[in-house]
């Protein structure tokens, strides 16, 4: 029988990473980064193994506006290249079975282990993320092919033998559905990018790959490495671009035959939409989308460590994380005393240049984000209450958005997710957590909760009593580790199943059941 929680060390390892606390290792990170400039980064698509240069446009750092390398937009002819040769190479790949597709991903992951130095430099340089978010990453992105080719050992390698009567032979067995679409977004560029496609890939599919226009530089050397450790040129196609030009192509077209997706809420349902309104197979659509993700702390909790917590879950990443912490309950009767205790560790933070080991918060994304949530902290600042706010660093021209706290009355003030350094509180008696949990279950959003208490019935209760899909107990609510804290919510936050869980690789394949009179 296949166990499919098998999770030991003798079954599979994560990434180790870089110890930053070794001094060669960082000698080496650093002067990686310190060369990044001299590296001439392009992007565009690639066709059949092949980099197809276009009308290249410079890509500029999110920190300080320099240009970091440039990229071209796939063309329609690009799109019909790469799904025509993406269709005729599937049969071929889904027929290797799961053991060969699992040694592939297994060559992968080494690959990118090789190029830690650079996957790491270009994030950083791409998407502004900080030096241990960007090491973060790219050992997720590892524990994905790893975590995937196992799956596909125990999932996709043999047919699994089913009870019947006798002189009858009963298998069941998984296979790719076709070409599936994976649409990856700028956050984690490249372990998002590379936890889809080894999923779609691990089970029996070819890929077309639709990186975030933010951060094609990172998904194009991705795939180079891809295919540089034995994944077949038509079988994995990268096609960046602008989101609306590609979905409007590629969405209609009868040879995608499902579709994995992680952005914002609202273009899930637009894809959802476009697919539903398309005549012939159904096809699924796997969307992790946004929360508006809570922290629950009753008065038994430790300061010290809810407040490491909050910071942790709220600010760093610049709080671009799904399961970022946005709203944080606090029982009245120890609310003051944590409100000073966060506000003062909150100016310990260090905003800056993203390169800098001594960098907690970098910029966010782009100037769209920033003004979007600038908008934000001025109708905060009519409508809430202003407890706390950094200032963004003086000496760089990026999009800095200074971590905010704000205090609120309910969670319906906040209609929409606000993908950024900023945390709302609100204060709770004990008499009223049936209405906040109310209040939680009806955002209709289900990603993350965190809750801090020493009292385990009142942790247990309130699990028990929300829709979410990760909850997070005495500790902060970020960083779910493959195979560990198998990641995705529900509601308005995605349709599961779990990234890095046993249930994934799955909903990309097709199941077929071979009944024999023997
Ligand atoms: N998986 C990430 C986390 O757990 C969010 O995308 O923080």
């Amino acid at each position: 029988p296949v166990d499919l929680y098998q999770n030991s060390a003798a079954h599979r390892s994560n990434s180790p990473g870089i110890d930053l606390n070794n001094p060669l290792e960082v000698n080496v990170l650093l002067e990686a980064i310190s060369e990044s400039d001299t590296v001439d980064w392009r992007a565009g698509p690639i066709i059949n193994g092949q980099l197809r240069p276009g009308s290249l446009q410079p890509l500029h750092s999110p920190a300080d506006g320099t240009t970091i390398g440039f990229a071209s937009d796939s063309t329609g002819e690009d799109v019909e290249n790469a799904l025509e040769s993406a269709r005729q190479a599937q049969p071929r790949w889904d027929l290797l079975g799961g053991r060969a597709r699992a040694d592939t991903l297994e060559r992968v992951a080494t690959v990118l282990a090789e190029a830690f130095y650079s996957l790491v430099t270009l994030i950083v340089r791409e998407a502004g993320r900080t030096l241990a978010d960007a090491i973060a990453e790219v050992r997720e992105a590892i524990d994905f092919c790893r975590y995937h080719a196992h799956q596909a050992r125990q999932q996709f390698g043999e047919p699994v033998t089913l009870a019947g009567p006798t002189g009858e032979d009963n298998r069941l067995s998984l296979h790719g559905r076709g070409v599936f679409l994976c649409i990856s977004p700028w956050n984690f560029p490249l372990a998002i990018f590379t936890g889809q496609v080894t999923a779609a890939l691990a089970a029996g599919n070819a890929v077309i790959a639709k990186p975030a226009c933010q951060t094609p530089l990172v998904a194009a050397l991705a795939t180079q490495l891809f295919h540089r450790a034995g994944v077949p040129g038509d079988v994995l196609q990268l096609l960046p671009g602008d989101g609306k030009a590609l979905g409007d192509l590629l969405l209609p077209d009868p040879r995608i035959a499902g579709v994995a997706f992680t952005g914002s809420t609202a273009t899930a349902h637009i894809i959802q939409r476009t697919l539903a309104e398309r005549n012939g197979a159904i096809v699924p659509l796997i969307a992790e989308t946004g929360g508006q993700n809570v922290m629950l702390v009753d008065s038994t909790a430790l300061p010290e460590q809810v407040v490491d917590d909050i910071i942790r879950s709220a600010f760093l990443s610049a709080g671009q994380r799904c399961s970022a912490l946005r709203v944080l309950f606090v029982q009245d009767d120890i609310a003051d005393t944590l409100l000073h205790t966060l506000t003062g560790a909150m100016q310990e933070l260090q905003l800056g240049d993203p390169s800098l080991l001594c960098t907690d918060i970098g910029p966010v994304i782009d100037r769209v984000a920033r003004d979007r949530l600038q908008a934000h902290i001025e109708r905060m600042t009519k409508e809430a209450k202003l407890l706390a706010r950094l200032s963004p660093p003086s000496n760089l021209s990026g999009y800095f958005v200074a971590p905010h706290l704000f205090e609120i009355e309910h969670l319906s003030q906040l209609n929409e997710e606000v993908f950024g350094p900023i945390l709302h509180v609100i204060r709770y008696r004990a008499e009223a957590l049936d209405e906040v949990i109310d209040q939680i279950n009806a955002c209709g959003y289900g990603l993350t909760l965190g809750i801090h208490s020493r009292i385990r019935g009142f942790a247990e209760q309130v699990f028990q009593r929300t829709q979410v899909g990760n909850t997070y107990i005495n500790r902060n609510m970020v960083g779910a580790v493959v195979g560990c804290q198998p990641f995705g919510g529900c509601g308005l936050s995605g349709t599961g199943p779990k990234a890095g869980g046993p249930h994934y690789l799955t909903a990309f394949a097709i199941e077929k059941v071979r009944s024999e009179n023997i």
